[in-house]
């Protein structure tokens, strides 16, 4: 009998952990490329189940595609899939130089660049807010009556992530800072980036997302997602409840989600559509990812559906059927934990057990660290699920749980203080 060996384009994260102890349960081999720095920081339990690991600079696209191919055809790898958001492009190269199923390769950077996502998007029909690319030229503002559009914007980095450098922006006055804010993105494994600055209509409503799956071509969306997300300028994800098909009309949501996936070149894989529904019923697609949904919206989905997304990626990576089928009808929520003043962490209180009602609680954030409210994804210091069969008291019991939790931040004394 052969041996299946799949390949992960980085292993480290909730999302990559999670489909390769599926992998490893099943009795693949699994390998992995990340750089020198994120190996460091890999625990023994997700060494542990790694057959082998190649280490590259990811810097550098072209090099590190070669070495990914090389060590792909040295390993005999079947299938290669990511779930790290600055890798998709690298991937969706690697599967297609390797004759594996995986992404449209030409337009892998459009799942990813928001300023390449926009012209598809416009080619393509998707109903999305309009965006204004900066050119560097003429003043910001000149160049944002020139393009029709209207305070508030919405000004974002052409390639960030996880609500980095993204800013809601209500006069011309703030502009400048928050341009400046956009520009100074940086991949997680030190590549350049695009770093051209979109201006974007601001649309107000519900935010939801889209998890779905293709797989030759013909996407299957999981569920909908509802995003508790901030107020103020710097808006980020404060927890998911799913499914919430329901709650909406999900049929038009999953309609523009199809336009944008396939817009971006998306053939077989996980893909994210953000999606915000206006007041008036107008669906504004605001990106598409080409990966599985990371803040555990897949592990909320296996709670609440009993669909296993992870082993859904691999088997559309190794190009064999997925199954979808819902064995459970639950609702399941995340909420994530986060520091309400800078400073350094003493301790978070009150967290709730596990239980079969909590089927997790996470705490990343060590005592001792610097915290600050979020402005990014990155800021959030641990999250915890609910999982039950009733939406609202599902909702209900996730928002007492967090009002039990106290995170308690002590003043770091300033350079000169006495
Ligand atoms: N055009 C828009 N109109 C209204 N709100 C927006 C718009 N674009 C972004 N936002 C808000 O800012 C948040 C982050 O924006 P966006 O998703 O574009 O950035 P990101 O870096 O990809 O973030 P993430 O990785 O968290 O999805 C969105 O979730 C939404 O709350
Ligand atoms: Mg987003």
């Amino acid at each position: 009998m052969t041996t299946t060996r799949v390949l992960l384009l980085e292993a480290a994260g909730p999302e990559s952990h999670a489909i390769a102890t599926t992998a490893a349960a099943r009795g693949y081999e699994v390998f992995t490329v990340t750089s020198r720095e994120r190996w460091d920081g890999y625990d023994t339990a997700l060494r542990n189940l790694l057959t082998g690991h190649l280490l590259t600079d990811f810097s550098s696209s072209d090099q590190a595609a070669k070495a990914v191919v090389a060590y792909a055809r040295l390993i005999k790898v079947s299938a290669v899939l990511t779930t790290n958001e600055y890798l998709t492009p690298l991937c969706a190269l690697a599967a297609a130089d390797l004759g594996l199923p995986g992404n449209d390769p030409s337009l892998a950077l459009a799942a990813r660049n928001k300023a390449q996502m926009a012209a598809r998007f416009a080619a393509y029909y998707v109903p999305a807010p309009r965006t204004l690319v900066l050119d560097g030229g003429c003043n910001v503002e000149d160049q944002i009556h020139a393009a029709g559009l209207s305070f508030p914007v919405v000004v974002k980095p052409s390639e960030g992530a996880g609500s980095g450098g993204v800013t809601i922006v209500d006069w011309p006055k703030a502009l400048a800072g928050a341009v400046l804010d956009a520009n100074g993105q940086r991949s997680m494994y030190g590549a350049l980036l695009d770093g051209r600055v979109l201006i974007q209509e601001y649309a107000n409503g519900q935010e939801y997302s889209v998890e779905s799956i293709t797989q030759d071509g013909r996407t299957s969306h999981l569920c909908l997602t509802r995003k508790l997300v901030s107020e103020g300028s710097n808006r980020v994800e404060i927890g998911h409840m799913l499914p919430a098909d329901e709650d909406a009309d999900s049929t038009a949501i999953f309609d523009a989600a199809s336009q944008a996936i396939a817009s971006v070149g998306i053939r077989n894989g996980a893909t994210h559509t953000e999606v915000i529904l206006t007041p008036t019923g107008e669906c504004k697609v605001v990106e598409v990812a080409a990966r599985i949904a990371a803040g555990n919206i897949g592990h909320l989905i296996r709670h609440a559906t009993g669909v296993d997304p992870w082993a859904a990626c691999l088997d559309v990576a190794l190009g064999r059927p997925m199954q979808l089928q819902r064995t459970s009808d639950c609702f399941a929520t995340v909420r994530f934990l986060s520091a309400n003043r800078s400073g350094r962490l003493v301790a978070i209180h009150g967290l709730p057990k596990v239980s079969s009602e909590i089927p997790f609680v996470r705490v990343r954030a060590t005592a001792g660290t610097r915290v600050a409210p979020p402005r990014s994804n990155s800021d959030r210091l641990g999250c915890f699920a609910v999982v039950g069969n009733n939406a609202s008291d599902v909702e209900r019991r996730a928002n007492d749980l967090l009002a039990d939790i106290r995170i308690e931040v002590e003043p770091v004394a300033k350079a000169g203080d006495a």
